[in-house]
């Protein structure tokens, strides 16, 4: 049984305030969490937040990785300074990176490497279109996509975080149903099994208008361990009721 991970992503929200303020009705709600807890915050915001968090039992984490180690790209955050801050995971390969970002199966693949390389969980981010969905091509993206990363990082499949996140239902209200995860999250537990015999141990999250109302229902399917969540993240009661749901 893998233990669940909760993380919430803040995206491009937050100020020093708002921040402080957040993370401070959250620690004060959260006690000894039953599952795994951790924020993806903006890299501008990693080192106040690694201070606010310290000691907690809630973890930092990234929302992206550069490809590179580095040098003259301006803009990039590498992994090493993302570890130096003590962030524990890193996002790859957001639905949002790659439609805004142009960012590509193998670029992901590369940053997923350098997460790992750093000793940072990436947690790669997989899932279709609506246009893909009705296509019929849901399993042939989201195989396509953890393929690259699978094949990238070799043996460390299992130090791998998995977020499964169907583009339609990110930011929409509109959920997938728990079945409808559930068929998605079968279909990559079962590829991680092919590449790895301990790969049941990488735990598959589930993304896309996650809240404090349906967490429970997702998350008592057999193949979600936990959620990747975007809105419900910001709000402190809400992210707290969806740990909850996960314990
Ligand atoms: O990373 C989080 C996902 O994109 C889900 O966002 O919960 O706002 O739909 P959402």
């Amino acid at each position: 049984m893998v233990k669940k991970l909760i993380a919430g992503n803040w995206k491009m929200n937050g100020s020093l305030a708002a921040n402080e303020a957040l993370l401070g009705e959250l620690l004060q709600g959260l006690g000894q969490p039953g599952c795994d807890v951790a924020v993806a915050v903006p890299a501008v915001y990693v080192g106040q937040v690694q201070a606010l968090l310290q000691g907690s039992a809630i973890a930092l984490a990234a929302q992206d990785v550069s490809a590179h180690d580095a040098g003259a790209y301006t803009g990039e955050v590498s992994a090493a300074m993302l570890r130096d801050f003590g962030v524990r995971y890193a996002l790859v390969g957001h639905s949002e990176r790659r439609q805004y970002h142009g960012e590509t199966d193998a670029l992901v693949a590369t940053k997923a490497q350098k997460a790992l390389a750093a000793g940072i969980t990436p947690i790669v981010c997989v899932g279709e279109t609506l246009a893909e969905r009705e296509a019929g091509q849901t399993e042939a993206v989201v195989k396509r996509q953890l393929a690259a990363v699978i094949h990238a990082v070799g043996a460390c499949v299992t130090e791998i975080v998995v977020a499964y996140e169907p583009v339609w239902a990110i930011g929409t209200g509109k959920t997938a149903s728990p079945e409808q995860a559930q068929s998605v999250h079968a279909v990559l537990r079962a590829q991680l099994a092919a590449a790895s015999t301990q790969a049941a141990k990488v735990p598959v999250l589930y993304g896309g208008s996650m809240n404090a109302g349906n967490a429970e229902q997702l998350l008592a399917q057999p193949d979600i361990d936990g959620g990747l969540i975007g809105g419900a993240s910001l709000k402190a009661q809400d992210f707290l009721k969806i740990i909850a749901a996960a314990a």
